[in-house]
């Protein structure tokens, strides 16, 4: 399979995990390099469901190494309960199946509350974020404060440096209104925390360079989307890592050139969690789906906006990711529509743009130009071999591969492992 990067091509959980689980099968090595646990990765083995939040999902393939590489913001406490999560859904995580990258960041209860506090004070203006305290954490990162896994595994530097971080974010807390962090309660849950994780803790970089000397092949499991990346996003409302291609490089410590090619995972429609412009947004087709229970975020629970496919994001997404290979899902979820939209352009006044405005309040009122395509009114969740989809699925995939300007790979048509065409 090469070396591959997957990324998310739309605004998040367009169906990565199902679609990594999938690939891995052919992967040594299945590397996560930028977010934090506010991915929600699902993968659904049999009646079994598993929700990712920090750890690759290729951890359910036990012959395979799971990498948490550098560009991760780790929560360890939030890591050791995932870890138990899975051990008690039957899942073994040996000692050399995890890789923990020592020059990973943390994130701590403050930057939680910090997330929080800057939530509530915007308002109406807020991101919707998920509250995991992902923008805090590479806050301190960039401005050089933050604290690492390396320091998590030395205890009496980790107390020290820990010690001073509370006494300045205590400060930040009170100016804000909000009570004060406990020094013990944090270094004793985070030191336990720490001694659970020092077995999986190395230099990822090392270990991957000497995988690759081997001839063995790497997955870069991408989390959030190219519309959630911090550079190239619908700014402000985004997330605070590179989402896109170029953070598996350098999340991972894998040089560019290593890299063989880029798939990127698009739904057949467009989902949003959170706040920001979404021009292609429609309660028509998201009232279907909530209808059918679905469509509901993995790691918040929340309600995901919906809408139809927007061509203009994911050309977009194309060019920025470098894009060989598409593997669209949820095309099942369109099933039982008689029409379905893609917007092709949008149109602000009487300009017509091809690619989203860098300034999300002209993005906000961008109108989106569709094309409608005849629905197929049949179920696809059985169907196995690309012949078998229904004529005018097979038109309406390959027309928004075409409009993208990617080539379509994969076509999933369910959660499960079986439900994935290979085109
Ligand atoms: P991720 O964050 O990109 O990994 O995506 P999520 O797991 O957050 O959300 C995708 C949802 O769609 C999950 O509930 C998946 O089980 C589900 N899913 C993925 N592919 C398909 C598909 O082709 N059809 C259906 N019905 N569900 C899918
Ligand atoms: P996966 O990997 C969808 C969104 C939040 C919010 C914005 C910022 O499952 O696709 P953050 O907590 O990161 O500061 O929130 O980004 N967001 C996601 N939306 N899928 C995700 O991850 C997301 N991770 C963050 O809803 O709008
Ligand atoms: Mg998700």
């Amino acid at each position: 399979m090469a070396n591959t990067i997957l990324v998310g091509a739309q605004w998040g959980d367009e169906g990565k995990g199902k679609i990594i689980d999938f690939l891995t099968e052919h992967a040594d090595i299945v590397v996560r390099s930028q977010g934090g646990n506010n991915a929600g990765h699902t993968v659904i083995l049999g009646d079994k469901k598993y929700v990712l939040h920090l750890i690759p999902s290729g951890i359910l393939r036990p012959e395979k190494v799971c990498v948490i590489g550098n560009g991760v913001v780790i929560d360890p406490v939030s890591l050791v309960g995932e870890l138990e999560t899975l051990k008690s859904q039957g899942v073994k995580i040996l000692k050399n199946h995890l890789l923990i990258s020592d020059a990973a960041h943390l994130v701590f209860p403050y930057h939680r509350m910090l997330d929080e506090l800057r939530e509530a004070r915007k308002g109406r203006n807020k991101i919707g974020t998920t509250k995991r305290g992902i923008g805090p954490a590479y806050g301190d990162k960039a401005a050089r404060t933050g604290l690492r896994i390396c320091d998590l595994i030395q205890p009496e530097l980790f107390t020290e440096k820990l010690r001073a971080k509370i006494r300045e974010n205590n400060a930040i807390l009170k100016a804000l209104g909000a009570p004060p962090v406990s020094f013990k309660e944090i270094n004793d849950s985070y030191l336990g925390a720490g001694e659970k994780l020092r077995s999986f803790v190395t230099n990822t970089v090392v270990y991957l360079h000497e995988a690759l000397k081997a001839g063995r092949e790497i997955l870069f499991e991408g989390a959030q989307g190219t519309f959630l990346d911090i550079d190239h996003g619908t700014y402000p409302y985004v997330t605070s890592s590179n989402t896109t291609a170029g953070g598996a490089c350098t999340g991972s410590g894998v040089a560019p050139h290593r890299m063989d090619r880029v798939i990127g995972v698009m739904k057949a429609y467009t989902t949003r969690v959170g706040e920001g412009p979404f021009p292609t947004e429609d309660p028509v087709i998201g009232d279907m789906l909530h209808s059918m229970g679905r469509e509901f975020g993995a790691t918040t629970g929340r309600a995901r906006r919906c809408g139809w496919f927007d061509a203009v994001a994911t050309r977009y997404a194309a060019m920025i990711n470098g894009i060989d290979d598409l593997a669209v899902t949820n095309l099942d979820g369109l099933d039982g529509l008689d029409w379905i939209k893609v917007c092709t352009h949008y149109k602000v006044g009487r300009k017509r743009l091809e690619v989203p405005p860098a300034d999300c309040r002209q993005l906000a009122d961008c109108r989106p130009v569709y094309v409608e395509f005849e629905g197929w009114k049949r179920p696809t969740g059985d169907v196995k071999k690309w012949s078998d989809l229904p004529p005018q699925a097979r038109e309406y995939l390959k027309a928004i591969a075409e409009i993208t300007g990617a080539k379509l790979a994969i076509a999933s048509v369910g959660p499960g492992r079986d439900q994935t065409i290979v085109v």
